[in-house]
């Protein structure tokens, strides 16, 4: 079972930091995300530590979970803030986050987007086009402003992962490829209102194994070095997101402190500020799904474990066929066992949290925990089939905060009309 050090069984209860979980579920309902605020801040601070002693910015990236109590854990640890819209700019903004330890990043920004930006005084922007630097010249130019950019390079790298989440190859949208990068950066040194002293890139999300990860650092580096021979001052160096975590057991991820060790040895001859972009790598394990089993139904010789939670809560098995652990919040010390699927109540097919998985047998009105799921969980739900979203929930010690309230059916309709509104276009 792949429970993190921040979830785990007392007496068989599944307990959270110091908190019962079974109590939780009790007092604020299911479908319910709990995250564990030292599983965040442990490993914000994996990452820090692990960088000691060099130039470097941790910039969480904010769409693996938004939620403003978990970004406003971060803003207190001193985090940076990886964000891809003006809306994660406008959530870093209202947790007390500082626009100066904002990068931007994303494969289409709009004009609106890049003036609030500008206007807000973020660090930079990660471009992924050339026709993107000549819109945030003209933005920064009129706006009387210089702001400092990094080109996404695509490395060209294969980052072995889900083909959804991979990012690094030349068939992709993102970046701009390697080859051409010179080029670029000939080109937008000619720019005003921009100074071009960064280079960046991300190839993927959920890699097990770092080569990949390290083989784009050392493709990076001999860019800088290219660049830096034609006279550009490149002072940053960002190479995204995109470490792994275990969702199941035969998931084995490098630890935090191994990865950026070996990151390490490949950058530091370069003396450049090095910021990374990680997401998953640092909430995913500290966030579960709580769901209550609604009933269990049999047909023919298949079972169906149908809980209150649904794709609508968690789009990842759905999505990407990802895996989740599913373990019960109360369990039997020599219980039985089931074979079943784990299914929510919205109208698809896909809607499933497991497929013929072994599971302890469960009854109507127990409650499960689906694990490592405080990534791409929560910000990834939706209103589908009319569902109020989850509420969530941020446990510090024995202390518990209401990160997000649940949502009402009154919550469901805010912003639309009953009736035909005319308004007229000018
Ligand atoms: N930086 C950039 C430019 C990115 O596009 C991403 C993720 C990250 C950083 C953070 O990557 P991480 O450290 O979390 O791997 N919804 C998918 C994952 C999509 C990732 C998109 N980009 C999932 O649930 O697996």
């Amino acid at each position: 079972m792949s429970l993190s050090s921040e979830f785990f069984y007392r007496d068989n209860a599944l307990v959270c930091e110091r908190v019962d979980v079974a109590s939780l579920a009790r007092v604020y309902g299911t479908p319910c995300y709990v995250y564990a605020k030292r599983g965040i801040t442990s490993r914000y601070q994996a990452y820090k530590h692990a960088f000691a002693g060099s130039w470097s910015e941790v910039c969480y990236a904010v769409k693996a979970n938004s939620n403003l109590t978990v970004l406003r854990t971060l803003v207190d640890e001193g985090a940076w803030f990886d964000i891809v819209s003006g809306g994660e700019l406008f959530r870093v903004l209202a947790a007390g986050g500082d626009p100066a330890k904002v990068v931007f990043s994303g494969v289409g920004k709009t004009p609106d987007e890049i003036r609030f930006a500008i206007e807000k005084g973020i660090h930079r922007f990660n471009c992924e086009s050339e026709a993107e630097i000549k819109l945030i010249s003209g933005i920064a130019r009129a706006a009387g402003r210089e702001v400092s950019i990094a080109v996404r390079v695509n490395p060209d790298v294969d980052a072995s992962t889900h083909p959804y989440i991979s990012t690094g190859l030349r068939e992709h949208k993102f970046g701009i490829d390697i080859a051409l990068a010179e080029a670029v950066y000939a080109r937008a040194a000619m720019l005003p209102g921009v100074v071009s002293d960064g280079v960046s890139c991300h190839i993927g999300s959920q890699l097990l194994d770092v080569e990949p990860l390290l083989e784009a650092a050392g493709k990076m580096c001999s860019l800088v070095q290219r660049l830096r021979g034609r006279g550009l001052p490149i002072e940053f160096l960002d190479l995204g997101g995109g470490l792994g975590v275990p969702y199941g057991a035969n998931d084995h991820p490098a630890a935090i402190p191994a990865y950026i060790e070996r990151l390490r040895r490949v950058v530091e001859p370069l003396d450049l500020t090095i910021m990374l972009e990680p997401g998953r790598s640092i909430v995913a394990e500290a966030g579960i799904l709580l769901t209550t089993v609604l009933l269990v139904k049999e047909n023919g010789n298949k079972r169906f474990v149908i809980v209150d939670a649904a794709m609508n809560d968690l789009i990842r098995p759905a999505l990407y066929q990802a895996y989740h652990e599913i373990v019960p919040v109360l369990r039997e010390p020599v219980g039985e066992h089931m074979v079943a699927d784990v299914v929510g109540p919205v109208c698809e097919t896909g809607d499933f949290f497991a497929r013929d998985r072994d599971l302890p047998s469960v009854a109507p009105g127990d409650v499960l925990a689906i694990c490592t799921a405080g990534a791409y969980g929560f910000a990834q739900s939706s209103n589908y089939n009319s569902r109020p979203r989850a509420c969530e929930l941020l446990i510090d010690a024995s202390d518990v905060h209401l990160a997000r309230r649940r949502e009402t059916y009154k919550d469901l309709i805010r912003g639309e009309n009953v009736t035909l509104v005319h308004e007229s276009l000018r």
